[in-house]
């Protein structure tokens, strides 16, 4: 928990402010550096904005530079933190400027009232608010300043159509590769003040899984096992022995990830699985092991994802040492065979 605490506020330090500063995700900054110098130059508020893609990646981050670079303020809550229609009126009535930007972390877990109490606010920058009880309730309806609201989500697929009708700009963070967050841990090192070989940024962006902040992550702990050997700029190979230490193998699995490969391939043949039989084998929650470990595991080319449930990979196989039995095979094989037939 202190070791957590301290990261966050390092974070706070570390995080880009500028969009120029936030590394990766090239495609998408090309776009909005074009949305929000349009906002800015007709003086209006930028249009609400979704963002989607697996935890880590920086949308926080992001979110932070949008209001950074439009020079207005942000507040920042989550779904499940608001739980009473009247949360989110409190929100948008008292916090928010002309113009500033409201986070919702994990937007999908918004109840359905507050839901539908943000559609006009988000249309009509209106809310509406009911004063009393029973016959004598009255609805009020009252002025918001027009906000800019960014929605964060790791499960695009839980937005309702008519929320997701109601963002103007929908986009999609994408896994980072090894140069990316070895630039990102460089920029990190740089502003911490310590020196990091090059081969030290890429092994450690080798291993943190396409996402920045495991990459930041797994620098502070490189930093640690340096700084107690009095390195003063991390080598490769102490990069190496660190991360090693850590669990995190060249692949960047860690040791929850080989496991679930291992329970595939051991308990269940290779598969296929369901989803839920899996996530019991490995006693890890259903939805933690659908959207944190095997978007990463299908990315990396480890598992599959098929209409019978879950398949472990020839390279699921190799990488943890064993041969990829005909057995296996053949189940994917069947497996093909339905899919082509449309089953
Ligand atoms: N922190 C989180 N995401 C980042 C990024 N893309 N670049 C730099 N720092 C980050």
């Amino acid at each position: 928990m202190h070791d957590r605490l301290i990261d966050v506020e390092l974070d706070g330090a570390l995080r880009p402010r500028t969009l120029a500063d936030y590394v990766g995700q090239k495609k998408l900054k090309e776009k909005l550096a074009v949305y929000l110098e349009a906002a800015r130059n007709r003086s209006e508020a930028l249009d609400h904005v979704l963002l989607y893609g697996p935890p880590g990646l920086g949308k926080t981050t992001l979110a932070h530079i949008i209001a950074y670079e439009l020079g207005v303020g942000i507040r920042i809550t989550s779904g499940p933190a608001i739980e009473k229609p009247g949360d989110l009126a409190a929100i948008l009535t008292n916090a928010l400027d002309e113009g500033d930007v409201l986070f919702i972390d994990e937007i999908h877990r918004l109840g359905r009232v507050a839901e539908e109490h943000l559609y006009p606010a988000m249309e009509d920058f209106k809310i509406d608010i009911i004063l009393g009880q029973g016959p004598a309730a009255r609805t009020l309806r009252l002025d918001l300043p027009r906000f800019t609201l960014i929605g964060a989500t790791t499960r695009p697929g839980l937005i309702t159509g008519p929320m997701r009708s109601r963002f103007g700009i929908i986009e999609h963070l994408e896994y980072y590769t090894e140069a990316e967050l070895a630039q990102g841990v460089n920029r990190d090192a740089q502003l911490l003040g310590f020196g990091l070989a090059e081969e030290a940024a890429l092994e450690i962006g080798r291993r943190a899984r396409g996402t920045m902040r495991i990459a930041k992550r797994l620098l502070r702990r490189v930093r640690d096992y340096a700084e107690v050997a009095g390195e003063e700029i991390i080598s490769l190979a102490r990069a190496q022995a660190a991360l090693n230490e850590l669990g995190t193998d060249e692949m960047g699995l860690d040791a929850r990830d080989r496991a679930i490969l291992e329970s595939l391939i051991k308990k269940f043949a290779g598969g296929p699985v369901g989803l839920e039989t899996l996530a019991t084998a490995v006693s890890e929650d259903k939805a933690t092991l659908e959207e944190i470990y095997e978007p990463f595991l299908i990315q990396k080319g480890f598992i599959k994802r098929t209409p019978r449930g879950r398949v472990a990979t020839e390279r699921a196989y190799q990488h943890l040492g064993y041969s990829y039995t005909p057995q296996a095979q053949a189940e994917l094989f069947s497996e093909l065979e339905d899919t082509l037939n449309g089953s």
